[in-house]
């Protein structure tokens, strides 16, 4: 993991972390034991899958149920023949506009100022089997999931109406989880400072749907199928003139998935997901990933996509004094199903708690109930009308949720320092408990902790001050809607991109002046405290990551 001249010390520290890392993935992925058979580890990932804003289904026969959408809101799942979605109130107008890519505007080589000074992003034109193709195939995509639907608005999903007045009039969309990939492309597109010379290009963009690929082959295929497009992808990135000026140092992308699913670690078919995050060609690169490796430099948290994406100042400005004069009727909610058969995961607690307490709303999304958590408004809603947003761990640590709270402007409460605060330091305050609630997931597990009294204990004008905190909060967490542009606020592109072209300035200032561009942190595997906390020293959440 260090580079080849490490010493036998550099290598011990990596088998260490490389076992804490099986660790956290089994942790996570709550299985009970080192998993020997194939089909648990596919059950247990299937479960995975669900998991992060849906509800669980062990059960594929469920599979094709499981859209996120309903199935009142679409009437069909055709790409190639977009139909327009019914909206939640069928009065209104229907807005949903075909993926048509020459409806984006291909702004390559714009009137660009002075100011793209040190801000050209150069887009490495790919096959097409590494993203467009991907589209068309949508339906092969997820085992689990039907994406096709979720295509339409340049990724966006179908527009959602406001029949039952959660939502502004315009920019709601039904968007799935796993849709980064197109939307962050689709923004590229329109990036103020786009060239088609790479020499004067800071950072060079590879518009690789990494995670639609990937999810294609999750469930039962063996090594070398999961592995081929990653490996063909970095024999053709390399034999490019772009490739020799830095190494792929100035080279980024996103993957829209949660980085376990690229980092396998030996070529055992038991093993889960692709190896393109280990390979050392993308080790030099950044990639962007709604949740990312708390012990590896080469990956960066970036906002799971919500349900909002505005396109003008206005739409923001006028949702955020919204979500200010909002009435709060519950005190905390928690929307998500429950782990049965975790000993490890609290969500089952914090459930029970919630049962009991009259100033608490749950909206329970386990297997009989699921398809209500998959209405957009019913989520929103519960989470617009309480005060505090419960975000636990499920399968793994990080939950599009949380920014769904976000948005409502719900102030998260949060039980691992993993689901938020190591994991987006692009965009959220180190100081996290300006915007959030911490209570560490073990003092829930031991049942020393009652969540209402803790939530109880913040006065009127402390809630006050940190609901302005989470609303302030976002534009930063949001995407806007790539075929228009906001005028002056800065979403989670723009401070997306800022962040990658400092990175690579600092790599290649590095490189110059001959120092190692991986550096700091000293250890990669301090990568997690190292980013927030600019310091490797001990720290009381090392337990988290290290025990
Ligand atoms: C749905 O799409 C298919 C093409 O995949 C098409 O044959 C069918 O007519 C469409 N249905 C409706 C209701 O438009
Ligand atoms: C869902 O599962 C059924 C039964 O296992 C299978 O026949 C079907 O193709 C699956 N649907 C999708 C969309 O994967
Ligand atoms: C990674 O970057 C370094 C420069 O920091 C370069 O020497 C090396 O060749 C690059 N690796 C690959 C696989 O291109």
């Amino acid at each position: 993991m260090e580079k080849s001249s490490g010493t036998c010390r550099h290598q011990s520290w990596f088998v260490i972390f490389v076992s804490f890392g099986l660790w956290f993935t089994l942790f996570y992925f709550n299985s009970e034991a080192f998993i020997s058979s194939k089909n648990k580890v596919q059950s247990v990932m299937a479960a995975y899958v669900y998991g992060i804003t849906s509800p669980i289904s062990m059960n594929p026969i469920e599979n094709a149920t499981d859209t996120g959408i309903d199935d009142d809101n679409v009437e069909n799942n055709s790409v190639e023949d977009p139909v327009e979605p019914k909206n939640e109130d069928p009065n209104e107008e229907n807005g949903n506009e075909p993926i048509d890519q020459k409806d984006l505007v291909t702004a390559i080589e714009s009137e660009s100022g002075p100011d793209c000074s040190g801000k050209y992003i150069y887009v490495h034109d790919l096959p097409s089997e590494f993203n467009e193709d991907l589209i068309k195939e949508c339906r092969t995509l997820n085992k689990w999931i039907e994406m096709c639907p979720y295509m339409v608005n340049a990724g966006l999903g179908p527009r959602i109406g406001n029949s039952q007045g959660v939502f502004s009039t315009k920019g709601w969309f039904s968007t799935n989880q796993f849709m980064l990939e197109v939307i962050f492309h689709n923004r590229m597109k329109q990036y103020k400072c786009l060239t088609t010379d790479s020499s004067k290009a800071s950072a060079v963009f590879v518009p690789f749907y990494a995670g639609f690929e990937v999810a294609r082959y999750l469930w039962d295929y063996d090594v070398p199928t999961r592995d081929a497009a990653s490996l063909a992808l970095v024999k053709w990135l390399t034999s490019k003139p772009e490739w020799k000026v830095l190494g792929g140092r100035d080279h980024f992308m996103v993957a829209g998935r949660i980085t376990w699913d690229f980092r396998r670690l030996t070529d055992k078919d038991e093993d889960w997901g692709n190896k393109l995050m280990v390979l050392p060609e993308v080790r030099n690169m950044s990639t962007l990933t709604i949740e990312a490796s708390p012990w590896h430099k080469n990956d960066f948290g970036v906002p799971y996509p919500t349900y909002f994406h505005p396109s003008s100042d206005s739409e923001v400005l006028q949702w955020q004094s919204r979500m200010r004069r909002q009435r709060k009727r519950f005190l905390f909610s928690f929307v998500g199903a429950p782990r049965p058969g975790s000993t490890k995961l609290i969500r089952n607690q914090l459930i029970d708690q919630c049962l009991v307490s009259k100033k608490c709303k749950l909206l329970d999304c386990s297997k009989g109930n699921k398809k209500s958590c998959d209405k957009p408004s019913n989520v929103m809603k519960v989470f617009q009308s309480s005060t505090f947003c419960l975000e636990p761990p499920g399968d793994s640590p990080t939950r599009r949720s949380a920014f769904d709270a976000i948005l409502a402007g719900c102030i998260p409460v949060f039980f691992h320092p993993g689901s938020a605060y190591t994991q987006y330091t692009w965009f959220l305050p180190q100081n996290y408990k300006k915007y959030s609630v911490y209570i560490p997931e073990d003092q829930v597990r031991d049942g020393k902790v009652n969540i209402e009294s803790v939530l109880q204990r913040y006065s009127k004008e402390q809630v006050r001050r940190m609901r302005e905190e989470v609303i302030k909060l976002i534009p930063r967490v949001i995407y806007a809607d790539p075929r228009s542009k906001l005028e002056t606020i800065e979403d989670a592109f723009d401070i997306s991109i800022e962040a990658v072209l400092n990175r690579v300035e600092k790599a290649r200032t590095d490189l110059k002046e001959g120092r190692n561009p991986d550096e700091p942190p000293h250890l990669e595997t301090n990568t997690w405290k190292y980013n927030l906390f600019k310091t490797e020293e001990k720290h009381e959440w090392d337990h988290f990551f290290y025990d």
